[in-house]
């Protein structure tokens, strides 16, 4: 189990008798907790709840608590109308592509968009659409694909969307008819299939994930080809590796799976998944974080890549999230806890990096930063603008209300990058000079573009491009929910508005190519729309203008695609 991998060998090879009887004790206390966390039969608490968390404002004034009415119906409107322009011209098909109308597929062709917009739709009430997904749902064939599967993104996207179904039927926020006791069954029995054939992902030395798995051959495999032809930056290492991420954002779906079915195995494969960077061996310079790529053979990382970004941000979201889905008496959660405030200590002194004010602009914003090897990278990308919502949430978890203070800084600077634009949607990527620490900054800006960028607003983006991402409105729920402060939801409105005016396209809301020249309607229209549109982006904005008991923090805990569980505590 994990918890081994801390102790050292010496101990054991003092006294053979005395080395005995620790073992034994090991022994007992570790059968003793597999029992404790697995014992338990399946938990199904229709219509009610154990004991929540207290994460969300309490002291609402002037019925501020209250749903916003005309604003979350405008933001349903938005789903209703990605979910018809889907509806009609590609069905079936993974997603719909915006401008074109054309279908794509790009996550094994099992109709992601209909999975991953399932739960929004049941949020929000759209019962007639969200009836069509069910049918579909119980009929895909989960075990065929022409393709390699991604266990990562087909957890979070497909079993994430499945279990989540399941746990908001339970907690009878679907009516009967639309998920009555026999498809709530096949639903479950879907999740069942996807996360058995997924399996053998898991079949490695140290338990960390394959890149794919052939459901063909129901083998794990390395990365295909094309992922180095797409990245011909990326070193090739003798064995798989794998990024904190991919591996590390799976167990909210394992753990509620195993909940829901009783089956020990979801939880067991997802805790070893993540055991080598919780309880790794390898000494990490900053306490709490963890090094990457990291080798899926020995363990061990191969470079010495370390942030809350791109690759690594989800793991550590699960850290936290998952001290507030189980019960606190469940193994391994002190661990989790005490990884998770490390690694957010470590954020904070090594990464946040205050920007330098410029000749227009003086401003100061707080920017996150990544580090690689000795070099520490003023770059920052628009994923990383999920760390403010998590962080607000640890805070209130764990009463640190220093992360609460760091949390809001974090947020100011997202949205000091939406309101810098002329679209008021902010970069894909986008980089500053810092104001401390750095006499020699890696990144400078260099062309005219950059430096007018850079003197107008004290950042210049390094990717102009919009693709549609939550992370930035997702804060904001968080922000809402656990402040109570009117601002977030006016930053909401003016993000929610900013994509009604530029990205709404014939068929669905498309990608931008630079936010800052939104030329007209249409110019400059990426045609794609992936399925975390609906499944996070929409969600959030309407979850900012819904009554605060919809969703609550208080009892549910959100994927890193915006599906929720019940907080089973
Ligand atoms: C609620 O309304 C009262 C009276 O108008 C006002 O004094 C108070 O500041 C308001 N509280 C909030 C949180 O807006
Ligand atoms: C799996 O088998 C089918 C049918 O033979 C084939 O079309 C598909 O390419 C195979 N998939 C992989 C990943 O090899
Ligand atoms: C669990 O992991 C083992 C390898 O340790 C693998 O053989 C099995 O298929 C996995 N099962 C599931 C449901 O993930």
């Amino acid at each position: 189990m994990p918890g081994f991998r801390r102790w050292g060998k010496s101990r054991f090879q003092k006294n053979p008798e005395s080395s005995f009887k620790l073992l034994a004790a090991v022994l007992i206390i570790t059968l003793y907790l597999i029992i404790k966390e697995f014992s338990s039969p399946p938990i199904h608490v229709p219509n009610s709840y154990n004991v929540g968390a207290d994460i969300q404002y309490k002291a609402w004034q002037n019925g501020t608590e209250h749903a916003d009415t005309e604003k979350a119906t405008a933001v349903r409107d938005a789903m209703k109308y990605t979910f018809w322009k889907y509806r009609q011209s590609a069905w079936g098909y993974d997603d719909v592509r915006p401008v074109s109308g054309e279908g794509a597929n790009s996550r094994n062709g099992w109709g992601a968009f209909i999975v991953d917009s399932s739960t929004t739709l049941a949020l929000m009430g759209l019962y007639d659409e969200l009836a069509l997904c069910v049918q579909h749902i119980i009929a895909i064939d989960f075990t065929k694909t022409e393709d390699l599967v991604d266990p990562f993104e087909t957890t979070i996207r497909y079993l994430g969307g499945l279990v989540s179904l399941v746990d908001l039927a339970d907690a009878g926020l679907v009516p009967e008819n639309i998920i009555n006791a026999e498809a709530r069954g096949l639903i479950l029995q879907q999740a069942v299939t996807l996360a058995n054939s997924l399996g053998p992902a898991y079949d490695t030395p140290t338990g960390m994930p394959y890149p794919r798995v052939n459901f063909n051959t129901s083998e794990g495999v390395p990365d295909p080809p094309s992922v180095y032809i797409e990245h011909p930056e990326r070193p090739r290492y003798d064995n798989p590796v794998i990024g904190p991420a991919r591996t590390g954002s799976s167990i909210l779906e394992a753990r509620t799976l195993t909940r829901l079915t009783g089956d020990p195995i979801y939880a067991k494969n997802a805790t070893m998944a993540w055991a080598p960077m919780v309880w790794n061996k390898w000494i990490t310079p900053w306490k709490g974080m963890v090094d990457a790529p990291i080798d899926i053979v020995t363990g061990q990382p191969v470079g010495r890549q370390r942030h809350w970004d791109s690759g690594h941000d989800s793991y550590y979201e699960y850290l936290v999230k998952m001290t507030l889905l189980s019960p606190p008496a469940d193994p391994y959660m002190k661990d989790y806890k005490s990884r998770f405030l490390d690694a957010a200590t470590s954020l904070r002194t090594h990464l946040a990096s205050r920007s330098a004010p410029a000749p227009s602009h003086t401003m100061q914003h707080l920017f996150i930063g990544r580090q690689d090897a000795q070099w520490f990278l003023n770059k920052q990308s628009h994923l990383a603008c999920f760390a403010p919502g998590t962080l607000l949430l640890a805070s209130k978890h764990y009463l640190e209300p220093d992360l609460h203070t760091f949390a809001l800084a974090l947020l100011e600077a997202c949205h000091h990058t939406y309101t810098s634009t002329p679209s008021k949607i902010g970069p894909e990527a986008w980089s500053w000079v810092p104001k401390f620490g750095y006499d020699d900054p890696i990144y400078l800006p260099s062309t005219n573009r950059q430096k007018k960028e850079w003197e107008t607003s004290g950042f210049w983006s390094t990717d102009a491009a919009y693709k549609g991402r939550p992370e930035y409105l997702e804060s904001l729920f968080y922000a809402w929910r656990i402040t109570g402060e009117q601002r977030y939801r006016d930053w909401a409105w003016e993000a929610f508005q900013a994509l009604e005016t530029h990205c709404k396209a014939p068929f669905g809301y498309a990608g931008l190519s630079d936010v800052y020249r939104p030329n007209g309607p249409g110019a400059g229209w990426v045609d794609e729309q992936e399925s975390y549109w609906a499944s996070e982006t929409l969600k959030y904005a309407y979850l900012v203008f819904a009554a605060k008991e919809v969703a609550s923090l208080d009892r549910w805990v959100f994927s890193t695609e915006g599906h929720l569980f019940r907080m089973i505590r």
